[in-house]
């Protein structure tokens, strides 16, 4: 079995990529390493460097590959960023993902799998989210991937092209080896922020408001750990081989942790002090954001193995360490 996996390179790509390897498919990766780094792309991987949104450089990848699925992660992902510039987020995601499903179409490639987020709810009025309540992007990047998984919904309709959205809540950690993790740049996330503080190389945690609606007053986020989190992309894989209907799914730990309680963690965990200081709010924001994953517990038979927070932060923290300049 054969599987393109477009944005290969990235964070959640890498692991991905090495999942499956491991698995023994056959991978192709397509990125353009604006973001990603060639170095994480598992040795055993073919590798294409170029640009989603290149319609003649995907069809020849199409061309020269047998691809019996796709696995989409090529996008840009950060929401402060969609705000202030939402036409790239649309020319990247929405646009690129266009292409995509037009060369699969041309090419009778039938199955995708694309990795969607939990911000297409927007700040949902209950808690756990299940996949049924209503979507209300709060950011053009949540609205980026609404719009995509529509865009796929009409494909399956007219052309039989079937999808699995996943929506991610927190994505963390890195694989348990440490030979691939997290490395953005600029870092905006949570954990590699807490981490790099321990490491001395950044002076504190600002701590994005304490003035929230919750316990501790901080943000709470359910996070999940990555090689789950990929275990769910193989599953939603096998699910839609067998025949089964597009669908969406969750995917999160079920538990919410504040800002604070991962500062703790995270102090635990490294055994460092970690100074911290409270910031005001950061924009777009929402208090609190935790899954319900019982749709794909049900479905996919998906439940996720590793849900202590500090092993999670653990092994982000042995990627920190091996390698304190990412993959320079
Ligand atoms: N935070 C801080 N200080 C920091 C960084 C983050 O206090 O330096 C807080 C944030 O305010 C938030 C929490 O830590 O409350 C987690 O922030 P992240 O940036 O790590 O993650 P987000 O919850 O903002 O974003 C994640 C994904 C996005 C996705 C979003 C869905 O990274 O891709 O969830 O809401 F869109």
């Amino acid at each position: 079995m054969s599987i393109l996996v477009l944005g290969g390179a990235g964070y959640i790509g890498s692991h991905a990529v090495d999942q499956l390897i491991n698995k023994g498919y056959e991978v192709i990766v397509v990125d353009n390493l604006q973001t990603g780094h060639k170095q994480s792309i598992h040795e055993n991987a073919t590798f294409y460097q170029g640009d989603i949104r290149d319609k003649e450089f995907v069809q020849e990848v199409f061309k020269k590959e047998t691809i019996n699925g796709v696995i989409h992660f090529a996008a840009s992902s950060l929401v402060g960023e969609s705000v202030e510039k939402p036409l790239v987020y649309f020319n990247n995601n929405v646009h690129g993902t266009q292409i995509i499903l037009e060369v699969m179409e041309e090419f009778g490639v039938k199955n995708i799998v694309f990795s969607s987020t939990a911000a297409t709810y927007g700040e949902p009025k209950e808690m756990p989210i299940v996949e049924t309540m209503p979507t209300n992007p709060e950011n053009p990047y949540g609205e980026s991937k609404l719009m995509m998984e529509k865009m796929m919904k009409w494909c399956d309709n007219a052309y039989g092209m079937r999808y699995v959205a996943l929506r991610y809540f927190n994505v963390a950690g890195a694989k348990s080896d440490a030979s691939i993790g997290e490395d953005h740049d600029p870092e905006t996330h949570l954990i590699p922020i807490i981490l790099q503080t321990a490491l001395g190389q950044r002076e504190y945690l600002g701590i994005y408001g304490d003035d929230y609606d919750t316990p501790d007053g901080t943000c709470i986020r359910d996070y999940v750990y990555i090689e789950d989190l990929i275990a769910a992309h193989i599953a939603a894989l096998d699910y839609l081989e067998k025949g089964n209907e597009s669908n969406i799914f969750n995917l999160g730990s079920n538990t919410g942790y504040s800002v604070k309680e991962m500062l703790e963690a995270a102090r635990e965990v490294t055994g460092k002090e970690i100074p911290a200081k409270v910031l005001p709010r950061r924009l777009g924001d929402p208090s609190k954001l935790v899954a319900s994953s019982d749709k794909a517990k049900s479905i996919l038979d998906w439940q996720p193995q590793v849900t202590d927070i500090k092993q999670i932060i653990k092994t982000a923290w042995d990627w920190h360490v091996n390698h304190p300049k990412g993959y320079e």
